[in-house]
């Protein structure tokens, strides 16, 4: 039996206005972990949606910049491509051009999975650090203070792709994942880690994940197809940053000024 939890979103009229969103809520997770517990450890996802939040974190003329614990922050990915940190389609990548270049996060606090390994070399690598940087013992698993995902047009979310290997990895905390449909491999956090984490946000905007948002919100429980209904985490704090067109086929409240404001029950 899943889990049940209440998902919260907010919908913005914009894919910008969605940004500023997230970078405001990655901005105060940051500062309430750091305070409660003296480092904010954040799982933050590749693909293109987070670029624009990224961009807005290291932008010295808006609010964040100078917001973000940087000394306190140790950051993480949830999934990687098999490629080098300089190729194109790096998560890392992308992220150290449009965030990690320009604000002062130390090398150490950056905690990448390494591409260019070989898949299961890099999941084992990737497992051993957090491991080491989180202090865990024995099968302790990490809880990240916040976990970013975003979501394909598949359903898919990290790099659990539908009715693929990693949706089923027990006591693990990072896989290689087979994703035949894309003849390749990916690393991933396995979904129990994920839903480890005290707070676990979906960046989503387009028309193009209108109809596989609504099944994964509104549709059957059928996560092995809809690998993003496997996020439902023990804290209970799940919410969706969207755009309007993402949005269209979710059921929101639009009296009040953006962003608007919708919840559901997932049983
Ligand atoms: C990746 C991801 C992946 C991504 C979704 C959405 O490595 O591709 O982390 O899960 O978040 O595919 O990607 P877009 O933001 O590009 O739509």
């Amino acid at each position: 039996m899943p889990r049940a939890v209440t998902v919260t979103y907010a919908v913005w009229p914009t894919p910008a206005q969605v940004a500023a969103g997230a970078a405001d809520l990655f901005t105060s997770a940051a500062i309430t972990a750091a305070n409660m517990r003296g480092k904010a450890r954040i799982a933050i996802s590749g693909g293109t949606t987070p670029k624009a939040m990224f961009a807005l974190l290291a932008d010295r003329a808006q609010p964040y910049f100078a917001r973000v614990p940087w000394d306190k922050l140790e950051l993480f990915w949830v999934d990687e491509r098999t490629v080098p940190p300089d190729h194109k389609d790096s998560n890392y990548g992308m992220t150290k051009a449009a965030m990690l270049d320009h604000v002062p996060l130390p090398a150490a606090q950056i905690h990448r999975i390494q591409g260019e390994l070989s898949p299961e070399a890099a999941a084992d690598k990737y497992e051993a650090e957090i491991r080491t940087s989180f202090r865990l013992e024995g099968a302790e698993t990490p809880g990240f203070d916040l976990a970013l995902l975003g979501m394909g047009d598949d359903g898919h979310t990290a790099s659990l792709f539908p009715h693929t290997e990693a949706l089923n990895a027990l006591g693990r905390i990072a896989v290689a994942n087979r994703v035949e449909k894309l003849d390749t491999w990916r690393v991933t956090l396995t979904s129990p880690v994920i839903n480890q984490a005290r707070r676990v946000t979906f960046l989503i905007e387009g028309a193009g994940k209108r109809d596989i948002l609504r099944d994964v919100l509104l549709g059957p429980y059928d996560p092995e197809t809809l690998p993003s209904q496997f996020i439902r985490p023990g804290s209970g704090k799940l919410s969706f940053l969207l755009d309007a067109a993402a949005a269209a086929a979710l059921p929101y409240d639009t009296a009040q000024p953006p962003p608007y404001i919708g919840s559901l029950e997932l049983k």
